[in-house]
């Protein structure tokens, strides 16, 4: 593998991987865990890949030592994961289940037993489903007191130990595959509406968690994580340059603006509002907007790939083109918003199995539009690539696209450090291989391969990729030997 010199890594960078518990842990009956909205949706026939569950997943309720085990051999200095809302409360609210507490203690202490910084995001899109039959969950405000109770019992349980917190994963993700295309719990089709009113919950108890952080005392750092997806104009005509504007105020300033200023983009608010799906605000939400903006200390960014931006004809496509769960390439189709833009591919880039375009320097954007509209530092909370991976004769996984794919993504990394950008950590998206929500265990992420399919009866042992070394040694030099 050619060695390439990557531009300076500031000392202390934290080299992370990271998970959510849906997706690695099992165990969905054990330990007093109550069901979750995901425990529900995904015995919906249809819903999934091949049906496939989170039920089992790679097991990590049960092999977490040897998980974390594995992150020490290779030298992580952060593993960020997600605790399970239903662990803690079985009922999303009232008694506290202990066997749930322990079981994240214990993986806090595994970690800083390795001093390996714990890093935790509070909600990873699995929501006890007695939420959901009490009030529909995030479609209801009361869900904002119920997210801060949960919180608060985190903060006080793990907050002497837990120095890094997420609010939210990916509120964009959630809510547009939760209401607008029915392809995420609780499956609502084109309900605009409600679509930006459970944002507004989403907002309200983003910013309500991060007050109630500093009001207990909190000193670490705390901010959301973002599904950030930049965009490029299709070229220099007057309308593509438009859409592009327009896009970035409904797909990333919508939710970056409120995390960072406590405010949603004017235009995109005034286009919502002729629409009548602005969402409907409670007195005083915009000033606890404003003031939790001030307390956050960094934007999460979850990365994988660019878009390009094109006027799209008032008949043009809408935002409901089929998706690739398949890895059949070329199976996904053009979305937009009709009269206002659609995101055509680019012929400039390769794409994965999936059809997602694999840009390195989209990333360098990333940070570069974060540090010059925010001022913030950022957290790369997520970049990985999914493949189809062969596991050898020999045990051996070769996954040297990987290993291509996140060299270039650090190179670019590297470059916006070296512009001024304020870069806390970049995980990697994933440890060991999970289960992908809609795509199965057959698109794989991980630095470790776990020996399991679609269908459960695996080994569900674990096997060290090629990745897995050549991030070792990333990690050893701070990036130097890429
Ligand atoms: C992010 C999520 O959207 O991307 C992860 O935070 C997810 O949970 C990851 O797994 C990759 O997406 P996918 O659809 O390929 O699993």
């Amino acid at each position: 593998m050619e060695q390439m010199k990557a531009a300076g890594f500031p000392e202390g960078f934290l080299w992370g991987s990271a998970s959510a518990a849906y997706q690695i842990e099992g165990g969905w009956q054990e330990g007093g865990k109550g069901v979750t909205n995901w425990d529900t949706f995904v015995r919906i026939p249809g819903k999934t890949f091949k049906a496939t569950t989170g039920d089992v997943a790679v097991d990590h309720y049960h092999r977490y030592k040897e998980d974390i085990a594995l992150m020490a051999e290779m030298g992580l200095k952060t593993y960020r994961f997600s605790i399970s809302w239903a662990r803690i409360y079985p009922e999303g609210k009232g008694e506290v289940n202990e066997e749930g507490v322990a079981f994240y203690q214990n993986i806090i202490d595994e970690c800083l037993k390795y001093r390996i910084e714990p890093m935790v995001t509070i909600y990873h899109w699995d929501l006890p489903q007695a939420l959901v039959d009490a009030y529909q969950g995030w479609e209801s405000p009361q869900i904002i007191d119920d997210f801060v109770n949960y919180a608060k019992t985190l903060f006080t349980r793990f907050g002497d130990k837990v120095k890094y917190w997420i609010t939210l994963n990916e509120q964009n993700i959630f809510t547009s595959l939760g209401w607008l295309t029915a392809q995420h719990p609780p499956g609502k089709f084109d309900d605009q509406k409600m679509f930006y009113q459970v944002n507004h919950h989403a907002f309200m108890a983003h910013a309500k968690t991060v007050l109630a952080y500093r009001e207990m005392g909190g000193k670490g750092e705390i901010g959301a994580s973002f599904a950030y997806t930049p965009s490029y104009a299709l070229d220099c005509k007057p309308i593509n340059a438009m859409a592009k504007a327009n896009y970035d105020d409904l797909k990333n300033y919508w939710w970056m603006d409120v995390y960072a200023y406590g405010r949603y983009p004017i235009a995109a608010l005034t286009y919502l509002k002729k629409k009548g799906f602005a969402p409907d605000m409670a007195e005083g939400d915009e000033e606890i907007l404003r003031k939790a903006a001030k307390e956050i200390t960094f934007m999460g960014v979850n990365y994988y790939q660019s878009c390009v931006c094109e006027y799209n004809p008032i008949d043009g496509v809408t935002p409901y083109g089929t998706m690739n769960t398949s890895g059949v390439k070329g199976s996904a189709q053009e979305v937009g918003i009709q009269g206002i833009y659609k995101n055509p591919a680019n012929p400039y880039l390769l794409t994965t199995d999936w059809d997602w375009s694999i840009d390195p320097s989209g990333l360098w954007f990333c940070c570069r539009e974060i540090t010059s509209r925010y001022g913030l530092p950022i957290i790369i909370s997520e970049n990985g690539l999914g493949a189809f991976d062969k596991k050898t004769e020999k045990n051996e996984i070769h996954d040297e696209y990987r290993i291509c794919y996140l060299k270039e993504h650090i190179k670019a990394l590297g470059e916006a450090i070296e512009e001024g950008c304020q870069v806390l950590a970049y995980c990697t998206w994933s440890f060991t291989d999970l289960l992908s929500w809609l795509n199965g265990y057959q698109k794989r992420y991980g630095f470790v391969y776990v020996d399991r399919e679609e269908e459960e009866g695996g080994t569900l042992n674990r096997y060290k990729k090629d990745s897995f070394y050549w991030y070792q040694n990333v990690i050893r030099t701070n990036g130097v030997e890429l």
